[in-house]
């Protein structure tokens, strides 16, 4: 396995204004489509991400409660709307706006899809200052990178 030093951690990937991440699971979370951007700005081929489950994107300053949030969203049958960072391949970070919600056919959910677009530099402060704060509340993973 490749191994990384904490540097890369602070690399970020911007998702282009006129592009959306788009994915699809089934109802576990495994991946089931993902559009070219998407394997573009995550890093990984299509191939290494079909089947796997969608946690492989997710970054460690990520609090869980989040994605519990998400989850008992669409056990609603409700769309979800949140501010999400995301892991690299390389270990670099991304961050979205991601709508998620079911897809249904003859009123029946087969599956879950996400569009995720761009965000600005102010959310993605606010929302990385809001996401620290609550690990912090919650005792889960301190941010992999200390800024002195
Ligand atoms: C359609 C869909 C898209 C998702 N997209 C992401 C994503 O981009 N990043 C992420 O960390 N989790 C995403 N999730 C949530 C994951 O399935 C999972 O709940 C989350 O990564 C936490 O995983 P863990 O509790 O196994 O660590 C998505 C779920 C669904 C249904």
């Amino acid at each position: 396995m490749q191994e990384f030093n904490e540097s890369q951690f602070f690399v970020e990937t911007e998702v282009p204004q006129d592009e959306l991440i788009i994915s699809r699971t089934d109802l576990q979370g495994h991946i089931s489509y993902a559009n070219e951007t998407f394997c573009e700005i995550s890093g990984y081929t299509l191939g290494e991400l079909l089947g796997k489950k969608h946690s492989l994107v997710r970054h460690p300053d990520m609090p869980s409660s989040v994605f519990t949030d998400l989850w008992s969203t669409l056990d609603k049958k409700k769309q979800w709307k949140g501010f999400v960072k995301n892991l690299r391949k390389d270990k670099g970070f991304y961050w979205v706006e991601a709508i998620v919600s079911g897809v249904y056919k003859n009123g029946v959910l087969i599956e879950y899809k996400s569009l995720r677009y761009p965000i600005n530099y102010t959310n993605k402060l606010k929302y990385q200052i809001l996401y620290d704060k609550m690990r912090a509340a919650n005792k889960e993973a301190k941010r992999r990178v200390i800024y002195k």
